[in-house]
């Protein structure tokens, strides 16, 4: 019995896992580790090496389950715009056949990782789970359909599910888990400043108090455990909404991030000033309340405990790093 992680290898899916396991809930990974590494999965977790797309082994690895936490997916933004294609077929395709095949098992709770990226640009300082979704990208877009899937497939199967959007997801949550990922804020600038380089900031020219971009920077555990809430309330047949925005209500500019990973790591940098990342909002923050009122949603860390316990687990990576 248990659930069914599937991306479980991952740097947010492994967090999920550890969350489970605290919560005393039984987790199995599905993972074809593409992006997740295999010692980030706990001693004793059973791993499905699968993609989604095999539907045998989805089908296999569905056997006893209780309910699924759908991390799995290709995340890369900005990449998705080159790469519809794959963006499709690993966020869409293979949720149908997860999806067919939790029908066919007669697994009926789902919890569902989307993303701040289903909102596009918001044209509101805060955005709430009834602000408009305007993707601006293949990544985005593909999430929003998983959304429309679960909707449609609760009104016609059954399906019990929630979908957790996700804002900027930092920190870590013990030194083994380090987030990898060759395309955002905090490895980047920690892999400069590990490698001898020097710290980027893409675009000082926005519509922000300094010009940088703002995000909301949320930490992985505190996420991790929203999913717990979620599977839990899930599995009491409580009420739940279709969608939470796991927000924390405040927003850090990129300056503000350099500022602060400058004090943390106690090393001395000047970041290099770039011209604008392309289809970068100039702001994008969420407030958490709805995730607050059902899924016990709070930030139980500060940006320098992000940036701390993200360093630490980079530091701890030493040559097993990536890349
Ligand atoms: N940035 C820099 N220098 C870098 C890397 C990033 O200045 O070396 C800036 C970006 O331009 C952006 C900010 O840091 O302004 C945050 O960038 P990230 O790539 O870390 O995060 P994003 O907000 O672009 O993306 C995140 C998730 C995506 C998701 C998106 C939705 O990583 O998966 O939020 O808003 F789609």
């Amino acid at each position: 019995m248990g659930w069914l992680v599937t991306g479980g290898a991952g740097y947010i899916g492994a967090h999920v896992v550890r969350a489970f396991q605290a919560a005393g809930i039984e987790a199995t990974v599905l993972d074809d580790l593409s992006s997740g590494i295999s010692s980030f999965v706990p001693d004793g977790v059973p791993v499905v090496r699968a993609s989604l797309l095999d539907r045998a082994a989805v089908r296999e690895a569905l056997h006893g389950i209780d309910g699924v936490v759908h991390v799995a997916g290709f995340k890369y933004a900005g990449v998705s715009v080159q790469r519809p294609l794959h963006t499709y077929e690993q966020n869409v395709s293979a949720m149908v056949i997860l999806l067919q095949e939790m029908l066919e098992a007669g697994v009926d709770k789902l919890v569902f990782s989307s993303s701040a990226a289903t909102f596009g640009v918001p044209d509101v300082d805060l955005v709430t789970e009834t602000t408009a979704t305007r993707p601006e990208s293949p990544y985005g877009e593909s999430k929003l359909i998983g959304e429309w899937l679960l909707a449609d497939v609760g009104r016609a199967n059954g399906l019990q599910h929630t979908s957790l959007r996700y804002f900027n997801v930092v920190g870590s949550g013990t030194p083994e888990l380090y987030d990898a990922s060759p395309h955002n804020l905090f490895p980047l600038v920690f892999d400069a400043l590990v490698n001898g380089r020097t710290p980027k900031i893409f675009g000082t020219d926005y519509d922000t108090p300094d010009g940088t971009c703002v995000r909301d920077y949320i930490h992985v555990s505190d996420l991790a455990e929203a999913h717990v809430a979620a599977a839990q309330r899930l599995a009491a047949g409580q009420e739940i909404e279709p969608i939470y925005n796991l927000g924390s209500g405040e927003g850090s500019s990129v300056r503000q991030i350099m500022d602060t990973i400058r004090e943390v790591t106690g090393i001395d940098f000047e970041p290099e000033l770039h011209p604008r990342r392309p289809g970068d909002p100039d702001r994008i923050v969420a407030t958490g309340e709805l995730a607050a009122r059902d899924l016990g949603w709070q930030m139980r860390h500060t940006l320098q405990q992000m940036v701390a316990s993200a360093w630490e687990a980079r530091q701890k990576a030493g040559d097993s790093y990536p890349g």
